[in-house]
């Protein structure tokens, strides 16, 4: 969907093995996640990074410094599996890390970027995940991400770069500049509905920060895994969530413009999974071409309303308004949107023409005003056009 398009322009949208697999990963569950994305539609509706995540390699690098796939879990090797990955015409991810030692003791990337970049280009590899740990106390982050992408970006190969810093040292700050195609501004993600409310509202004050070629990564998606991770911490010691808390995930994942990086096991996806996953309008929304971050209208009156009551307005590239209407509090609400806080005053003549995102139905013509009802930890996503 996306090849045409110049590298990192749009946030990327893939599946990554972390959430679910952490380190039982192998070549068959990677090539199985291929051809569920070609053969269940995700791979049509943009869906294209198949990442691996950490735990792929062996513990020491070989005598010339290479790092080297556990032949264990990938006995064919990392060039085959690219390979594979390319002939469904996907693309194809890895991990590695900033430091001495990826997070789970493997390896890192230190004083071996140039090095590293070379051999991931040289396996056929499209991605990197850069992540943050055992990184010497001498050596600044910011350092350290602009070397890894000089060193991708002078490898002879095409490699989108995904800054990993779990949001620390004012990342936003400095992250675009290095080169880096996507940063993670938040920790991490875990499958619960505590979890997916603290990362959204952390970045809701930081969405002039994200845009076209460096896109706020909020980390990857835990839609469909209800609580089906094997790493306590990620899930399985929490339970999941429900279907509307994943929809309202992904909803806001879409309206901010973070990567939309699958973290499902999608071979178990039901319908309801699915049907989230595979929402064109919302993936629409998301891959915008003008990249816009989106701006929060508090609704009033604005003593009643918390702070996880709230609006988010992503302006288009074609003039549409992409509004989501979010109620992440434990009751029902009435979210009252003033078309005033829009830039749409009444004497413009101007109606919003409104689209249901997630029924995918007209729910018609309104005129300075509009005031739905949401119950708790639910969202309307509308798609809104002017019209006279
Ligand atoms: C960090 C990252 C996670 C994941 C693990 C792997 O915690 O933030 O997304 O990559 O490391 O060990």
């Amino acid at each position: 969907m996306n090849q045409s398009r110049p590298l990192g322009l749009v946030p990327a949208m893939g599946w990554n093995s972390w959430n679910t697999f952490t380190w039982d990963i192998n070549e068959q569950l990677i090539r199985d996640v291929a051809d569920r994305f070609v053969s269940e539609g995700y791979k049509d509706a943009g869906y294209e990074y198949v990442v691996i995540d950490d735990c792929w390699s062996l513990k020491e690098r070989d005598p010339n410094g290479n790092l080297v796939a556990d032949p264990a879990k990938f006995p064919s090797g990392m060039k085959a599996l690219a390979d594979y990955i390319h002939s469904k015409g996907l693309k194809f991810g890895m991990y590695s890390c900033v430091g001495t030692h990826t997070c789970a003791g493997y390896p890192g990337g230190f004083e071996h970027e140039f090095q590293d970049a070379k051999q991931l280009a040289e396996w056929g590899v499209d991605f990197l995940k850069y992540d943050y740990c055992f990184k010497p106390r001498h050596m600044s982050g910011e350092l350290l991400y602009k070397r890894m992408s000089l060193a991708l970006k002078n490898c002879g190969r095409e490699i989108l770069f995904s800054a990993c810093n779990w949001g620390e040292d004012q990342v936003y700050s400095w992250i675009r500049e290095s080169g880096a195609h996507m940063y993670r501004s938040t920790g991490d993600i875990q499958d619960s509905w505590e979890s997916i409310k603290r990362l959204a509202i952390s970045q809701l004050d930081k969405q002039c920060y994200t845009g076209a070629f460096c896109h706020n990564d909020m980390d990857m998606l835990v839609v469909g895994m209800y609580g089906g991770s094997n790493n306590g911490f990620i899930g399985s010691a929490i339970g999941g969530c429900t279907d509307t808390q994943y929809k309202t995930h992904f909803s806001l994942w879409s309206l901010m413009g973070s990567p939309l990086m699958i973290g499902c096991d999608i071979r178990q996806a039901n319908p309801a999974t699915k049907d989230i996953l595979l929402n064109r309008d919302l993936i629409a929304i998301n891959q915008d071409v003008e990249g816009r971050g989106a701006y929060r209208i508090k609704p009033e009156p604005q003593w009643f309303h918390t702070d996880d009551v709230f609006m988010l307005v992503k302006v288009l590239t074609d003039g549409d308004l992409a509004i989501g209407f979010f109620n992440l509090s434990d009751d029902q609400r009435e979210i009252s949107l003033q078309f005033w806080d829009l830039g749409l005053p009444y004497a413009s003549g101007f109606s919003l023409s409104l689209y249901d995102c997630w029924t995918h139905q007209e729910l018609g013509t309104f005129r300075e005003r509009y005031s739905p009802v949401v119950p708790a930890h639910d969202c309307l996503v509308v798609r809104a056009k002017l019209v006279k």
